[in-house]
C-alpha cells in the first residue's frame, strides 16, 4: 500500500520523531541528493507563499524537482465525486488525474481548503482523499482541514528553543510538562481551522499540558481533533483543557500559539458569525497579555496580520519564534519527502 503523509495522527511518534531529526540534519546541511532524480508534483487549490517557496526550494536542494498546478487556473478544473455526469465546469476526474501524476512524478503535494459553506461536507476532506484514493506515489497534506508540515515545524522550532544540553535527553523530552496555550486570536473573517486542528493534535503528541483558549464553546474544534488530542494526551502523559478565561491561559504559559479560525455551528452562515467574533478582538496577542506568561515564546503560522492578530511589539519580540517556524517548513518537508521516497536514508 502506498505510504501518505495525510496527517501526523497516521504516523508512530517514532517516525516523527526520525523525521525531525532528519530535519534537523537537513537544517546544518541544507543541500544534498536525497531526491536526485525524483519529483513532486505540487497542486494548489488556494494561495501560498511559504509552502510553494519551501516545497519547491526543498526538492531543489536534495537533486530534486518540483512542478507546481493550479488546477482551474494553469490546469484543467478536476471533479473529485464518483458516478458525476461531469456537464459542468471540471474538465477531468480525480481518477484520471491522479494516476497520471503518477506516472511522471514520485509524489503528489495537495492544498485544499475547506470551501467554507457545508462543514460536514468539508470534513471530509475529499480532495486530499480523493488524491490518496487515486495515485499510486505518496501523497503529502500541504494544508487541507489539517496542517501537518506546520506542525513539523511548529514542533522543531520548540525544540531548537527549548532544547536540552543533557546528552541523554532527547529534543521531545524537553517539551513535556511544559505550558502551552493554543488561543484564538481576532480576525475579520472566518478562517480555516486547519491550524488550530494540527497544533492541538502534535502539542498533545509532544506531551504538553495544553490549552485550547477561544471565546465561546461554539469556537471548540471538531470532535474529531478533540478526540484525538485527548487520546495523544492520555499517551503521552500531557494533558488538555478548555478555556474561556484569557488571564489564566496565559498565566505562567511556556509557549502562546495563536490563530484565528470560524464557529463550526456557523458554517456557511458567517454573516451570523461576524457580530458574534467581532465582539472579541481582545482576543489579540498583546504585551500585556505576554507578560503572564512564563517569558514565554509566541508563534503562528503565519501569513499573520500585524495589530488585528499579534501586536507589532509581540511579532518583533525576540520571544517571536515565528519566523523560524517559517523556516523550518523547508527542512521539515524535505525530511517528508525523503522519508517518502529515499526511507534508506
Ligand atoms: N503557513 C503557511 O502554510 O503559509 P502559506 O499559506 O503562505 O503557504
Amino acid at each position: 500500500m502506498t505510504r501518505h503523509f495525510l496527517n501526523t495522527q497516521d504516523w508512530t511518534r517514532a517516525e516523527l520523531d526520525a523525521v525531525l531529526a532528519q530535519a534537523a540534519r537537513f537544517k546544518r546541511s541544507p543541500a544534498g541528493d536525497a531526491l536526485k532524480g525524483k519529483s513532486i508534483a505540487l497542486v494548489f487549490f488556494n494561495p501560498s507563499l511559504r509552502t510553494r517557496t519551501s516545497f519547491e526550494l526543498g526538492a531543489f536542494q536534495l537533486g530534486g524537482h518540483a512542478v507546481v498546478l493550479q488546477p482551474g487556473k494553469d490546469a484543467w478544473p478536476i471533479e473529485f465525486d464518483l458516478g458525476t455526469v461531469m456537464d459542468g465546469e471540471a474538465e477531468e476526474h480525480i481518477a484520471e488525474v491522479a494516476r497520471v501524476l503518477g506516472r511522471y512524478v514520485d509524489m503528489i503535494g495537495v492544498r485544499a481548503f475547506p470551501k467554507f459553506v457545508d462543514w460536514s461536507l468539508d470534513r471530509q476532506d475529499r480532495v486530499l482523499q480523493g488524491f490518496a484514493r487515486h495515485s499510486p506515489v505518496p501523497v503529502i497534506n500541504m494544508e487541507t482541514i489539517t496542517h501537518p508540515c506546520q506542525e513539523l515545524a511548529h514542533v522543531m522550532a520548540l525544540q531548537e528553543r527549548f532544547g536540552t544540553t543533557d546528552p541523554g535527553s532527547s529534543p521531545g523530552q524537553a517539551l513535556r510538562g511544559k505550558k502551552y496555550v493554543l488561543t484564538w486570536t481576532y480576525h475579520p473573517k472566518a478562517l480555516n481551522t486547519a491550524v488550530a486542528n494540527s497544533a492541538l493534535t502534535i502539542a498533545t503528541r509532544m506531551g504538553l499540558d495544553v490549552t485550547l483558549l477561544c471565546p465561546t464553546p461554539e469556537y471548540v474544534l471538531d470532535e474529531r481533533y478533540m478526540d484525538w488530542a485527548a487520546k495523544n494526551a492520555a499517551e503521552s502523559g500531557g494533558t488538555l483543557q478548555v478555556s474561556h478565561d484569557i488571564d489564566s491561559a496565559y498565566s505562567g504559559a511556556d509557549i502562546v500559539y495563536a490563530k484565528s479560525w470560524g464557529a463550526l455551528p456557523y458554517f456557511g452562515n458567517w454573516e451570523a458569525e461576524k457580530p458574534i467574533r467581532d465582539r472579541f478582538r481582545h482576543f489579540i496577542v498583546d504585551e500585556a497579555k505576554m507578560a503572564k506568561t512564563n517569558d514565554g515564546v509566541f508563534s503562528h503560522c503565519l501569513p499573520l496580520r500585524r495589530n488585528v492578530k499579534a501586536t507589532d511589539a509581540v511579532m518583533d519580540s525576540p520571544n517571536c519564534i515565528a519566523i523560524d517556524e517559517a523556516e523550518n517548513r523547508l527542512h521539515v518537508q524535505k525530511a517528508v519527502m525523503a522519508a517518502l521516497c529515499a526511507p534508506e536514508l
